[in-house]
């Protein structure tokens, strides 16, 4: 009985050192502790045996039953403390690591251009005047001066959202420039219709008109069918040619640096009289000539002129009483021209390996 004893703790322990887990641990404590196990079973025999024998074996199971649970109690804790260093090596938290940044959102790169643009002339006293997108072909060519059958007028060719046969010779459009607004705005300030007779003094304008244009064309990596474009409008008595050319030459030493050198060429708009467009010196090759400039050390970034004298009655002044000067540019061209982006599709295809650049 006592060799059994002994054996069944050797057995006992033996097992244990094999023990990597807590269920493994609780099948060994029913194995050897629990009330079928063979040392149980050594108790319940007690009675069994010779009278004399009963102390000494008593004795001796009692003691291999405490050095059991205390192995057990041991092997317990030994498990709990690997879990806790498992824990600690794979939860480990370095607290003097840098935080992680947030990711922050960005204004679109047109967007921050035409800031950049509302910025320059807000400091020479223009105000941003809005209006809508939906035009009619009365403002965004005829009032403009555009004769029914002009050329420029199929050069724009136009998403028409109702046909001539539905309003007569005035359908209904997305506007293809923002020019139709210095109608709205001189019309707003002037009160004028386009019936009557002139108001007698109404007051000046200085305005700049951003927004969003569309055109009928072909997508390729110049043109887009949709584009934003930011037209300057001034009105008013003694204004001349020299003050758009002072305005325009301020406006681009501000936009791409104070040495840029800017010149006009004369052009054609149906709607200012005399046209000019204004090239920059090329900020790439600074004037040399380079691909970016096709070779000439210029970059064309704009189309101005004074307002032509049709388009001043339309709006409400009197064309020998008042003058003004007007301008029109592309944020898209001046953002891919600063950037040197190839391709103008890049800006509303909303990929953001382009987007996250700026
Ligand atoms: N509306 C013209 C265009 O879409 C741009 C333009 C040229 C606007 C000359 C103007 C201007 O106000 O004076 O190409």
């Amino acid at each position: 009985m006592l060799d059994q004893l002994q054996t069944l703790q050797a057995n006992a322990l033996q097992a244990l050192e094999a023990i990597t887990d807590e269920a493994a641990l609780e099948q060994w404590r029913i194995a050897h502790l629990g009330r079928k196990s063979p040392l149980m079973q050594v108790f319940g025999q007690m009675n069994s045996l010779p009278k004399e024998e009963r102390p000494l074996v008593g004795r001796t199971a009692n003691q291999v039953k405490n050095s059991l649970e205390a192995a057990l109690q041991a092997k317990r804790h030994a498990l709990q403390e690997t879990a806790l260093q498992r824990a600690l090596q794979t939860e480990r938290l370095d607290v003097t690591l840098p935080g992680r940044p947030l990711p922050l959102g960005r204004l679109h790169p047109i967007t921050q251009t035409m800031r950049q643009i509302y910025h320059i002339f807000a400091q020479m006293g223009f105000q941003v005047y809005r209006s809508r997108d939906v035009e009619t072909d009365e403002y965004n060519f005829q009032l403009l001066n555009f004769p029914p059958h002009h050329p420029a007028r199929e050069m724009q060719d136009s998403f028409y959202i109702q046909t001539e046969t539905d309003r007569g010779d005035n359908p209904i459009l997305l506007r293809t420039h923002t020019s139709p607004g210095q109608i709205h705005a001189m019309r707003a300030v002037t009160g004028y219709h386009g019936r009557g007779a002139l108001p007698e003094n109404p007051p000046p304008i200085r305005i700049i008109l951003p927004g969003m244009c569309y055109r009928y064309e072909q997508i390729t990596a110049r043109a887009s069918i949709q584009f934003t474009q930011v037209e300057g409008l001034a009105v008013g008595k003694h204004i001349t040619l020299g003050d758009l050319k002072g305005t325009l030459s301020d406006f681009a030493r501000r936009m791409f640096g104070q040495q840029v050198r800017s010149r006009f060429r004369a052009s054609h708009f149906p709607f200012t009289e005399p046209s000019a467009e204004m090239d920059i010196e090329c900020f790439v090759c600074a004037g040399a000539g380079c691909s970016v400039c096709k070779h000439t050390g210029w970059l064309e970034i704009l189309g101005a002129g004074m307002v032509h004298p049709v388009v001043l009655r339309n709006g409400g002044y009197h064309p020998e009483k008042y003058t003004g000067y007007a301008f029109g540019m592309g944020p898209e061209r001046i953002t891919m021209l600063k950037y040197r982006i190839e391709d103008i599709r890049y800006f509303w295809q909303n990929d953001m390996r382009f987007l996250e650049q700026f």
